[in-house]
């Protein structure tokens, strides 16, 4: 490469943008779970989506239907290897190859992908007999995307719930669980070798359920409140969000690892729930995501690192009729099945839909399969404008 760099700001930026494997651009992402059979199709969430002007998407699996309505779409999505997957792709590289080839290489370019999510809360999780079999399967995938030249494109992750954690009050007493620990530290060593960020599922909501009591409820909601100080860090949080990141930023080095990136893979509240679930209500899910995109816009660090930005995607895109579990599980949507808002946070429906969002998917699908480098370069300027809010 003969250009200087010096010159040439857009080659620059193109040249970061590839250079540093980064699944998120911006702060704010969303969950794009589909265990529904009543949600819109692929092709009407991308409506929604670029309406909403919200970028970045993860699915839990790597489902072809998605992954073709994305296509020159400019929405960068994360996918997932299930955990029921997790047994093969650690016994056999040679599948976990097949795997990346058939999920990602065959949907690139077109398709934005940009990180996959090795299993989801796996460690902390009931099932122990996964727990051996992250590292296996993290390192198999790694390796099939390395293979196929793709490890600079496409980060390695897996996503985390707050049960790896120990004592995380204050925040700066955080440890990782004892039961985690032996699994935990070769899995951050090898995250630590490909710049990878430890992924964190926070819920302030469910900290709040489990003690309504004791709880201020404004502190979960962003809301004014008095907060909490953290003696050791002498520092003040006056949210919990906040709280639960420098709790992960504190587990990570008391773990020794100083300079791995926190980022919340998922955070969100319920607007409905069983009659035990204190707090899951429209009223309160509506507070928490609006002062939640409200805090992502920021673009601040936390407490006590503030200069690591707070990126976050959001949980989830729609309620989710299927789901198991309590209650909450199926109203954790942004938006009903039927593509309408479940509240207003700034955000419209699939039928308030806006015509003039077309011409800009026909211009990028045009420009990538033309002269793909320039017109890459330009419309990732043209969509970071466009996008960043
Ligand atoms: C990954 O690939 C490297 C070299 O390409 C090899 O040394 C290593 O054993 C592989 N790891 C796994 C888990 O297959
Ligand atoms: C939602 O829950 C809060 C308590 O967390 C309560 O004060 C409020 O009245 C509830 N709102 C509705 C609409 O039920």
């Amino acid at each position: 490469m003969t250009i200087s760099r010096h010159f040439c700001p857009f080659l620059t930026l193109f040249f970061t943008l590839i250079a540093s494997v980064q699944a998120f651009t911006g702060t704010y992402g969303i969950n794009y779970g589909r265990i529904a059979n009543n949600i819109p199709s692929p092709d009407e969430v991308v409506t929604l989506l670029r309406a909403a002007k919200i970028r970045n998407v993860r699915i839990y699996d790597a489902d072809h239907s998605v992954l073709k309505a994305f296509s020159g779409t400019g929405l960068e999505i994360v996918i997932g290897v299930t955990n029921g997957q997790l047994q093969d792709m650690s016994a056999n590289s040679d599948h976990a190859l097949s795997w990346v080839k058939d999920n990602v290489l065959s949907f690139l370019p077109e398709t934005r992908i940009r990180g996959i999510a090795v299993g989801n809360e796996v460690l902390g999780g009931n099932d122990y007999s996964l727990f051996g079999l992250l590292l296996g399967a993290v390192k198999n995938i790694y390796n099939a995307t390395k293979k196929l030249h793709l490890d600079e494109l496409i980060q390695i992750s897996t996503a985390n719930s707050l049960s790896v954690f120990a004592d995380s009050y204050p925040p700066s007493s955080c440890k990782f669980n004892d039961n985690v620990n032996q699994y935990m530290k070769p899995l951050l060593e090898f995250f630590q070798q490909i710049g990878s960020p430890f992924c964190l599922n926070a819920y302030p909501s469910l900290a709040y359920e489990s003690d309504p009591e004791h709880i201020d409820i404004n502190y979960a909601l962003f809301q004014p409140t008095k907060g909490i100080y953290d003696p050791k860090y002498d520092l003040h949080y006056d949210n919990m969000l906040d709280a639960q990141i420098d709790a992960a930023y504190a587990a990570l080095e008391n773990a020794g690892f100083y300079k791995m990136e926190v980022i919340v893979t998922e955070t969100g509240w319920a607007s409905n729930g069983d009659q035990s679930e204190a707090g899951a209500n429209v009223t309160n899910a509506r507070t928490y995501n609006y002062n939640l995109r409200k805090r992502l816009a920021k673009k601040k660090g936390t407490p006590h690192r503030p200069n690591n930005v707070v990126k976050a995607y959001v949980f989830a895109l729609f309620n989710e009729n299927l789901k198991p579990g309590q209650g909450s599980e199926k109203n954790y949507g942004l938006f009903k099945a039927d593509g309408s808002i479940s509240y207003d946070v700034g955000f419209h429906g699939l039928n308030a839909g806006d015509s003039s969002l077309l011409s800009l998917k026909n211009f990028n699908s045009q420009g990538l399969s033309g002269s793909y480098i320039m017109v890459f370069s330009i419309s990732s300027l043209i969509l970071l404008t466009f996008w960043s809010w």
